[in-house]
């Protein structure tokens, strides 16, 4: 299959060009086609939600378990519910707080939601992107699009389109330029289907945000400490995620002592012959000796490192880095969503100085 790549910029969604583009994107779609595009968490992989086989193309095109549910994207509030068995109060409170915007929410699913879009699940994932060109593209594609993070199963979710045609070019019929993206790690997914709302994954709208609108919230125990032993909820987050292709491992301590026991590690591998990579800040980049050194930003600024993170993991493949060092980041705001994922990256190898 020949991939067809495509430039629109948000901002000029209503120019003509990008209207015929955004309406042939919608045409692929509604044919059952897959298109790759822009949300303002992380590029998605696009198919018609409602239909069947464009669910099992989005698996095969990924290489992805077929038993890890797709989160469904709607563009209108309205949209809803169609998907869902009722719209619990809690629901109606979160759209209204944080969509459009990088929250999932689990609800009961109604008939209309194919079993393979929620891979066997009675429940279904929900969201509302705000990325401008993801809800022209929804519209045009009849209101319900099916889509999971646009890399093959396993690598980092991909924040430039680039990264896009590393992973699908030739499996998936479009792929939507629409520069990088602004937040970086993928959406918050919080479970309404119990008595307490529970975060299945951390994102930028965090467990203190969804309080303040709800009250009682709790953080799936799969997620505080990843021993204890139990199967996280969304099964998305049990599966090998965001690996670069060499051993990452994360360096917690004091920050002298990190650096000295990073170079020396480094120093060790370079030894051997292999080469070496190191994910830090702006504040310690001077510090480091290795083949590929990388800044996610200030170490104060938890958006710009959330930005940064995957974009680097990627580089490091790149420049193939075999044996990659991590400085650990504050879990505030954003922050936790940065650690989750990147604890994911080293394969939960984190290493106490
Ligand atoms: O920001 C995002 O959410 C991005 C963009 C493209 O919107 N999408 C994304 O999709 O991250 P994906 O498929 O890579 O991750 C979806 C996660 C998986 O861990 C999956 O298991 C979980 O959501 N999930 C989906 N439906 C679920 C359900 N009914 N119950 C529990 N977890 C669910
Ligand atoms: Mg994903």
């Amino acid at each position: 299959m020949q991939t067809e790549l495509i430039q629109i910029e948000e901002n000029s969604i209503e120019s003509s060009a990008a209207k015929v583009q955004l309406r042939r994107a919608g045409q692929i779609l509604r044919s059952g086609g897959l298109v790759a595009f822009p949300t303002e968490t992380v590029y998605g992989l696009g198919g018609d939600a409602l239909n069947p086989e464009s669910s099992r193309r989005i698996y095969a095109a990924k290489g992805r378990p077929s038993d890890n549910p797709l989160i469904v994207h709607i563009a209108e509030m309205e949209a809803l519910p169609l998907l869902v068995r009722e719209v619990p109060e809690a629901a109606g409170k979160l759209a209204q707080a944080f969509w459009p915007g990088p929250l999932t929410m689990i609800l009961h699913r109604s008939a209309a939601v194919p079993l393979e879009t929620t891979g066997g699940l009675e429940t279904v994932a929900v969201r509302f992107p705000s990325n401008r060109i993801a809800q022209a593209l929804i519209r045009e594609a009849g209101g319900y699009v099916a889509a999971p993070s646009a890399n093959r199963s396993g690598r980092p979710s991909p924040t430039l389109a680039r990264y896009c045609m590393e992973d699908l070019d030739g499996r998936v019929e479009m792929v939507i330029d629409g520069g990088e993206v602004g937040i970086g790690v993928e959406s918050t997914i919080v479970d309404l289907t119990g008595e307490t709302p529970v975060i299945l994954r951390p994102g930028f709208v965090t467990q203190e945000d969804l309080r303040r609108v709800l009250g009682e919230v709790e953080m799936d125990r799969a997620i505080i400490s990843e021993d204890s032993g139990q199967a996280p909820k969304a099964p998305g987050m049990k599966y090998r995620h965001y690996a670069p292709r060499g051993t990452l491992t994360i360096v917690e301590g004091e920050r002298d002592k990190v650096v000295a026991y990073i170079n020396g590690q480094t120093k060790e591998a370079a030894a051997a012959g292999r080469k070496t990579g190191v994910l830090c800040t702006d504040e310690t980049r001077g510090l480091y000796r290795a083949d590929c050194v990388r800044s996610a930003g200030s170490g104060t600024d938890e958006a710009g490192v959330a930005r940064a993170l995957f974009r680097i993991l990627r580089e490091f493949d790149e420049e193939e880095a075999q044996v990659m060092f991590s400085e650990s980041f504050p879990e505030s705001g954003v922050g936790q969503a940065v650690m989750n994922r990147l604890i994911k990256a080293a394969g939960h190898r984190v290493k106490e100085v």
